[in-house]
């Protein structure tokens, strides 16, 4: 048994594998967080060592004090991931403040987690408390066609939410709740984590314009699957708008339908 025997490693590798392969990670562009189950916590002790010497998270979680996460490491190229997991990936573990992070396993060359960590982390904290724990996936990618629309949408959440939901029927069922959008910011700060937890407290998908895409769920398999879901719609977009714009479209009264044959609540601010 190796730490990399581990399923929620094995999850998290595939995951960034994926990611790569759909062509949302050129160079380090992207991170991923876990936060570990407590099975998980006391099966990898074996596995962990106590050299890392705690350094501020640029954030406080309170409410992850004593927590574990896998995190990607911050300029490691994705694409090496699944090559080389012990160089690129990082295990690590919160003070009982949730102010300071160390390392316990992995960036086995050198590094650091990625420069995003008070983003996973901020994210991680409300979830957590949002979903009563059962989310434990943050996931950041740079998806093509989502970006560009951040070039020509007005960036506010209903222009998001409804042209994401027009352009394929399983939209509304797979994220009901819509998307949250922040305008550029500077990215790897507390300012931009603030302002993404604050979206996330509504949203499990929050657009960065001109950057990416933050996706937030349960396992691996979910939260893959909500960025695939949304960049789809998003490639959808873009080929609509390449090819002179919509001529028809889902209307409103479709999504009411929508929503009661599949049960979700759509909120009413995106219904006109
Ligand atoms: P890191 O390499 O620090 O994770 O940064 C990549 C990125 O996408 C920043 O937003
Ligand atoms: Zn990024």
């Amino acid at each position: 048994m190796t730490m990399l025997d581990f399923s929620f490693m094995q999850g998290f590798i595939r995951l960034v594998g994926d990611g790569f392969a759909k062509g949302w990670h050129e160079r380090n562009g992207g991170n991923l967080s876990y936060r570990l189950k407590e099975d998980d916590v006391h099966a990898v002790a074996p596995f962990l060592h106590d050299k890392g010497v705690y350094q501020t998270i640029g954030a406080a979680v309170p409410d992850l004090a004593g927590e574990c996460f896998l995190v990607t490491g911050s300029g490691k190229f994705m694409r090496n991931v699944p090559l080389e997991p012990a160089a690129t990936l990082a295990l690590i573990t919160l003070d009982s403040a949730g102010e300071n992070y160390r390392i316990v396993w992995g960036l086995e060359q050198g590094g650091r987690p990625t420069s995003e960590l008070p983003t996973h982390l901020m994210n991680h904290e409300i979830k957590k408390r949002q979903t009563g724990g059962a989310h434990r996936v943050i996931y950041h990618a740079h998806t093509p066609n989502l970006i560009a629309m951040t070039f020509v949408l007005p960036l506010t959440d209903r222009d998001f939410t409804r042209a994401l939901w027009e352009m394929a029927t399983e939209c509304p069922v797979v994220f009901p709740q819509g998307v949250g959008v922040l305008p550029w910011m500077v990215p790897g700060g507390d300012a931009i984590a603030l302002a993404t937890g604050r979206l996330m407290e509504q949203y499990h998908v929050v657009v960065w314009a001109h950057h990416g895409l933050f996706c937030s769920g349960a396992d691996f398999d979910e939260t893959f699957g909500l960025m695939d879901t949304v960049e789809k719609s998003a490639e959808i977009f873009v080929k609509v708008h390449a090819m002179g714009g919509k001529k028809q479209s889902i209307t409103c009264d479709n999504f009411r339908d929508l929503a009661r044959a599949f049960k979700v609540k759509l909120p009413d601010r995106f219904l006109d």
